[in-house]
């Protein structure tokens, strides 16, 4: 295909991309990914003070292709979320270089990733989640619970779609619970948050020195709770996936401490904040439509399509970045070895070319071969645990609740990663 004139954002346009600010209006975000697929599905966007270029894909088969053409698109080289220059010289200066502040799943590369990501990959698959069904349901009921005693209405996110899968995943860490808070604010001191309502470490109001002690330290307070938890594992061996990890030899030997830490990390992050976001959003669609409540209520069979939307229609990972390992096109224009890109989950899924009406939700979608989980060697590892979770949450929700309305707007956290809803006023009546 012949190659365009190179289209470019700049100013005002390329900072909408990457301000999180902008990801709070949902539908104001949505009409810029539509008009920027209709017109440039692959485009460059610059902001020179701010961050290294990075071309901008929007169209669901580019971004299927490049998810897929792992041989091309690395995870490796350059930071795998969008990052810009001041926090990407911050993560180096910590890590001695390397521009992924965890050397986790999804910041590996062939031949590494594959060997990797096969330690846990038989852990995650339905057959074994299976065994784990019976404590997950214990989890979910313990949250209902909480809902039930709130009595009648209730913010669901801090009540039950916040904590619910941050329950699970700290389960199959084998965390106990005492520990849960503290694993939580470790993780949030790493990461930091965009939503100040969110980011409970208090960073926002700390000099960049001191907010790099803060990350400095909560990395290796987590390698040195880990590291004990290790040693547990090893001794003691359970059902968990932290006993598959503590266990798993690559050529003969254990993990080191960085690469069980980062392995551990990227469970505890991956796992809660996304099944949280389409678990709030699938509750938001309910909260909606009483109708589609009522029918769901009369017929389970319904739930597997609703949990399915709900994960294509809220998209909680939003993006992830890629770097070209050769000069290739893309979409009509020529990408160069090193080229940073932005695939955005958000604008795949909403590409009218493959889900017809895709603002509205609609549970009979079929099929519904979103993206939201992404695509290729990296596909999410979780991804039958995160639908496993939404099932048994609501199937307890269905058994327990009457009726369901909205008591208030719901919120948009501020993030350009991984997005959702922080707050979703709900009423209710008991069955
Ligand atoms: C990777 C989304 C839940 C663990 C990913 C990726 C996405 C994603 C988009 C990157 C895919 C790619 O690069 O092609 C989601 C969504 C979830 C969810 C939307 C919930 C609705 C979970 C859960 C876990 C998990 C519950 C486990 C506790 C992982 C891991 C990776 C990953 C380990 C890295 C895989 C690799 O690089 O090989 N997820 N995820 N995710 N996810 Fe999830």
């Amino acid at each position: 295909m012949a190659t365009q004139a190179e289209p470019r954002l700049t100013g005002e346009e390329a900072l909408a991309i990457v301000d999180p600010a902008n990801y709070v209006d949902w539908d104001s975000l949505l009409d810029r990914f539509d008009a920027l697929r209709r017109k440039t599905p692959v485009v460059r966007v610059v902001n020179d003070e701010v961050h290294d270029p990075f071309w901008l894909v929007t169209s669901y088969d580019d971004v299927m292709r490049v998810s897929k053409d792992n041989k091309l698109f690395l995870n490796s080289p350059r930071s795998i979320t969008f990052s810009d220059k001041n926090s990407g010289a911050f993560v180096k200066s910590i890590t001695g270089g390397d521009p992924n502040l965890v050397r986790s799943l999804v910041a590996l590369d062939a031949p590494i990733h594959p060997q990797y990501r096969r330690l846990t990959q038989d852990w995650f698959m339905p057959k074994n989640l299976r065994k784990m069904e019976d404590e997950i349901r214990a989890l979910a009921k313990v949250t209902v619970d909480r809902l039930v005693d709130a009595g009648g209405e209730a913010d669901f996110v801090p009540l039950v779609s916040a904590p619910y899968p941050l329950h699970v995943v700290m389960q199959i860490l084998g965390v106990p619970e005492a520990d849960e808070q503290r694993m939580l604010f470790l993780t949030q001191q790493m990461f930091g948050g965009q939503d100040e309502d969110l980011n409970k470490s208090g960073m926002a109001n700390m000099t960049p020195e001191q907010v790099m002690q803060l990350v400095v330290g909560a990395v290796a307070d987590f390698e040195a709770y880990f590291a004990k938890l290790t040693q547990e594992k090893r001794a003691n061996p359970t059902d968990d996936v932290a006993s598959v990890i503590a266990n798993a030899k690559v050529d003969g030997a254990h993990l080191s401490d960085r690469d069980m830490a980062g392995y551990y990390i990227i469970l505890a992050a991956a796992g809660h904040d996304t099944t949280s976001a389409s678990t709030a959003g699938a509750m938001l669609a309910l909260a909606r439509d009483p109708e589609q409540f009522a029918r769901l209520k009369a017929d389970r069979d319904l739930l597997p399509g609703i949990v399915e939307e709900a994960i294509r229609w809220t998209t909680p990972v939003q993006h992830f970045m890629r770097t070209a390992a050769e000069d290739t096109e893309l979409g009509g224009q020529k990408i160069a070895k090193d080229d940073w890109l932005m695939i955005s989950y958000i604008a795949a899924n909403h590409d009218e070319s493959i889900f017809p009406e895709p603002r509205k939700f609609d549970a009979s979608r079929s099929p519904n071969r979103h993206l939201s989980f992404g695509a290729g060697a990296h596909q999410c590892l979780g991804l039958h645990l995160a639908r496993l979770e939404m099932k048994i949450l609501f199937n307890e929700l269905l058994d327990r609740i009457e009726t369901l309305e909205l008591a208030g707007e719901p919120k948009r956290a501020k993030s350009t990663f991984v997005g959702g809803l922080k707050t979703l006023p709900i009423r209710f009546s008991l069955s």
